[in-house]
């Protein structure tokens, strides 16, 4: 089990950047986890495709080391069970791939917001990932300790981190290469570039 301080990570990026490549490292160093795989994108855990196959085995493991790969067949439907069971569960991490799609100020579940919010203090990691910035809820990005983002040319979206993160985040982009990321971080005033 990993003993980590349990925090909320985001990574950004336009499609091909390397957000899932990303993710995946991330989520090697963990041994509790489920991944909300909207995209099918990840292989390194048991693929269920469906909450009637889900749940038993969830039953049957969830005291024990686990990576499960969910592969919601209806994503948005199906988001809110999932975190019914990540917020029961505890000490896990949660990966949630297209977090933009569950997240819009209007609709942000009860068991979502739970895990957002005080997941911490139930040993619960966040990791998510998007290609849209702006559709971020700012409930996430200002729980979020840590930030990867992967370079950014959509006016909006450079707007957007302006907003967020501040002109130096910006200004780093243009020197970013295939695969390199901006990490930001909270209460740390150092960005870093780095590469999965
Ligand atoms: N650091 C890296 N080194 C080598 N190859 C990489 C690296 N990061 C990503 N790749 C490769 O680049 C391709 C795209 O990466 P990835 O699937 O992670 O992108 P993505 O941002 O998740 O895209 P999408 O938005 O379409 O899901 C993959 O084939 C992946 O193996
Ligand atoms: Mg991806």
């Amino acid at each position: 089990m990993s003993k980590s301080e349990k925090i909320i990570e985001l990574i950004f990026g336009k499609r091909g950047s390397g957000k899932s490549y990303l993710a995946q490292k991330l989520m090697a160093g963990h041994r509790r986890y489920l991944i909300y795989d909207t995209l099918g994108e990840y292989k390194d855990g048991i693929v269920i495709q469906n909450l009637q196959e889900l749940k038993p085995f969830w039953h049957k493991v969830y005291r024990r080391n686990f990576r499960i790969v969910y592969q919601p067949l209806k994503p948005v439907q199906e988001f809110e069970s999932i975190c019914e069971l990540v917020w029961e569960c505890e000490n896990m991490a949660f990966l949630v791939e297209e977090i933009d799609c569950f997240c819009s100020s209007l609709s942000l579940g009860d068991s979502f917001q739970s895990v957002i919010q005080r997941g911490r203090h139930r040993d619960i990691s966040l990791i998510g990932v998007t290609q849209r910035p702006h559709g971020i809820a700012r409930l996430i990005t200002s729980q979020a300790k840590q930030m990867y983002i992967f370079n950014t040319t959509e006016p909006r979206d450079i707007e957007y981190f302006r907003q967020v993160l501040g002109e130096n985040v910006v200004q780093k982009f243009a020197d970013l290469k295939q695969y390199e990321f901006v990490k930001w971080q909270d209460g740390n005033e150092q960005l870093e570039i780095g590469r999965a």
